[in-house]
């Protein structure tokens, strides 16, 4: 470093100690700047882990899946079941066309459209089964038993806390191969809680 010149002598060198003290408006610059560089480094590793977590918040939503032809819906008022075949996926991971659960479908006389419950039973889970002998839908698991129109067979007498849980059903015109239109059942999968009175969807 070059010495400082004294006008009226020789060179005056200046001892490191006697250095000006850092003044406040440095000390301030220097804060700034490591706040700065903190937050440029941050910012896009909150980004990031915000990325990979969002999953696990993600609500889900009740799908909606073609069931069935309506032509293999007879308007003849007697049920008949179909399994609910979806892409299935947890937190981060799609698992295509799995079979997440059954419906039955029943179209009286004259209906447009079939009338849809969901096969779980209200009470713990378990496939309920149908009887076409006494017309009657039967759960294997606790003998729950349920009319047609999906109502418990003996009210508070079942443990099942409530009726079998009915889907909304909507038909679509599907174009087939040959150029016809083919009527198809879609229901929205919904997958209710069990064990309580209310019907309230599960996710
Ligand atoms: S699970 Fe159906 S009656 Fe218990």
């Amino acid at each position: 470093m070059k010495s400082p010149t004294n006008p009226s002598g020789p060179p005056v060198a200046i001892k490191r100690g006697n250095e000006p003290p850092p003044t406040r408006r440095s000390f301030v610059t220097a804060a700034a700047a490591v706040v700065t560089g903190t937050i440029a480094v941050l910012t896009p590793l909150g980004v990031g882990v915000a990325a990979f977590l969002s999953p696990l918040f993600r609500k889900s939503q009740s799908p909606k899946v073609q069931v069935a032809l309506l032509d293999q819906v007879p308007d003849d008022g007697q049920p008949r079941v179909f399994p609910v075949i979806a892409d299935r996926e947890d937190a981060w991971t799609r698992y295509p066309a799995q079979r997440i659960g059954a419906v039955y479908l029943i179209r009286n006389k004259g209906e447009a459209k079939p009338t849809a419950f969901t096969a779980k039973c209200p009470h713990a889970g378990c496939f309920i089964g149908y009887s076409s002998g006494n017309k009657l839908f039967k759960c294997p698991c606790h003998t729950s038993t349920f009319k047609v129109d999906g109502t418990r067979l003996r009210g508070d007498g079942e443990v099942a806390p409530r009726g079998m849980d009915p889907l909304p059903v909507e038909i679509r015109q599907e174009a087939a191969k040959d150029g016809k239109q083919l009527a198809s059942v879609w229901v929205e999968f919904i997958d209710f809680r069990t064990g309580i009175k209310e019907r309230i969807p599960a996710t």
